[in-house]
């Protein structure tokens, strides 16, 4: 097989390592000609919630290409869609949801929030609500929309091509492990940030701010930092204070990866009971990598707009609706709800954090690992130079991907990243951890074997360099 590449991705002219099987948590990849046995311990881009190869969902998918058949959505619609929203919306707290538009990536779930938060506005006679907040060091996706509510490498690239960021204002990055003062009370962070979220809806006139977006729990920005108490809570009150929009970006962290409930949605472990947002964009797990799908959940204030005004949403997108990536979606959302699977990832997950926060910072080792954070079954492991002053690594190491690698060489899958520290330039290291929901004690132990071996041989490495 030939190691060049004609898929223009990555790295052009040369093929990431090719996946040729794979079954539960494990798969089979060929990297320059060789086969290697991988522990998937992130599940591509904390996609997989099912694993791989799971035979129902063989019959899920025959089941839905034989009943479902491809219409334009705005013209003739199908079942299918209408009872994936009625799944998420009875799946969700108790008028949380009153509606849904699938489509089929994350960016594309985003690009639609703010589009449909646009015209809610409109549809309500404001024609001055045009403005987004969003947050620094942030991600919501590749397209150029989403991109500039975003905040990191990437969009800083593209600056040039983006809505005007005069209209995207962005709020302080929320990461307790480096902006928390040296005693300054979790309750004091959480008001310093909701305070500056204030003066920055205020400085930009309330009157022309649309929504506020928030990751509820960042993914591949800087790594699953659990928001402190107080904080989402904050940020609902100051947009019902505002009247201004709360949008979720559950993207990556929801649909089953973090509910401690057994449900869906990761904003049920920090908002307060009868808060909600008003509109939550989800992907990932939906489809569990076996469909391209992903959506925006709708609260009943914004459904209530529309019909009272025009009654319907401007747009529409080919691949909307799509009836067999809905069956498929929906028949694996009821798989992982019979077989208690959200709630299993919720346990192991924690166990794992548990393990890797005992095992790397509680138990007091000299090692590069300078915090472990996240929540059910979504984890990061941030890595510095100095555990006490948090210096991180020279930039030009790479020690993010170099971990990856590491990774990679002791048999587990895993997505290292750089930019936490600063997402503009790309300075400060991690790697996030997502496994499949139907991960087992066995497996959780085997994935924390395999991270310690390989931050072992990170460490010689770095030692070698005289960077550790
Ligand atoms: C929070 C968040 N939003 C949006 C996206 C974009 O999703 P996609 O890559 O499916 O377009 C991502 C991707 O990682 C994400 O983490």
């Amino acid at each position: 097989m030939s190691n060049e590449s004609v898929v223009f991705q990555s790295v052009i002219n040369k093929k990431p390592p090719q996946v040729i099987k794979a079954k539960g948590v494990y798969m089979t990849v060929v990297k320059d000609g060789k086969t290697i046995e991988l522990l998937d311990g992130v599940t591509g881009a904390a996609v997989g919630a099912l694993g791989a190869g799971d035979e129902e969902v063989y019959e899920i998918i025959n089941e839905a290409a034989k009943n479902s058949f491809y219409t334009y959505p705005s013209l003739i619609g199908n079942q299918h869609s209408e009872d994936l929203a009625q799944f998420y919306i009875d799946h969700s707290p108790k008028g949380a949801f009153a509606s849904a538009l699938w489509c089929c990536s994350g960016s594309e779930s985003n690009e639609n929030a703010l589009k449909i938060i646009r015209q809610y506005w409109l549809e309500k006679g404001n024609t001055k609500k045009i403005k987004f907040i969003s947050r620094e060091t942030s991600y919501h996706g590749f397209t150029l929309g989403a991109l500039s509510i975003s905040s990191n490498g990437r969009a800083e690239f593209l600056k040039d091509s983006l809505i005007d960021q005069e209209k995207c204002p962005k709020m302080p990055v929320c990461y307790p492990y480096r902006y928390q003062k040296e005693g300054q009370s979790e309750e004091e962070y959480t008001q310093s940030l909701l305070d500056a979220l204030e003066k920055l809806i205020i400085d930009n006139d309330p009157e022309t701010v649309a929504s506020v977006t928030i990751e509820t729990l960042p993914g591949s920005s800087l790594g699953t930092v659990p928001p402190p108490k107080g904080y989402l809570p904050g940020i609902r009150k100051l947009c019902d204070k505002y009247d201004i929009l709360m949008h979720l970006d559950e993207v990556m962290c929801g649909t089953g990866r973090t509910n401690p409930n057994g449900g869906l949605n990761c904003w049920e472990n920090f908002l307060e009971p009868g808060q909600f947002p008003d509109i939550q964009t989800v992907g990932k797990t939906l489809g569990s990598g076996y469909v391209t799908i992903a959506g925006v959940l709708v609260g009943p204030k914004i459904k209530k707009a529309y019909e009272a005004g025009s009654g319907a949403i401007v747009g529409s997108h080919t691949y909307a609706s799509h009836g067999f990536n809905c069956a498929v979606a929906l028949g694996i959302q009821k798989k992982i709800m019979r077989e208690g699977l959200t709630k299993n990832i919720f346990e192991k997950g924690n166990r794992m954090g548990a393990i890797l926060k005992e095992k790397l910072l509680e138990s007091g080792e000299e090692n590069i690992v300078g915090d472990v954070r996240g929540i059910g079954g979504f984890w990061s492991v941030e890595l510095v130079k100095n555990k006490k002053t948090k210096e991180i690594f020279d930039k030009k190491l790479d020690v993010g991907h170099k971990m990856q690698d590491y990774c990679f060489n002791n048999g587990l899958n895993v997505m290292g990243m750089q930019g936490c520290k600063d997402n503009i330039k790309g300075e400060g290291d991690f790697f996030l951890l997502a496994p499949a929901f139907v991960v087992t004690d066995e497996d959780v132990d085997e994935i924390i074997k395999r991270v310690l071996a390989a931050l072992k041989d990170c460490t010689e490495w770095l030692k070698s360099e005289g960077a550790f």
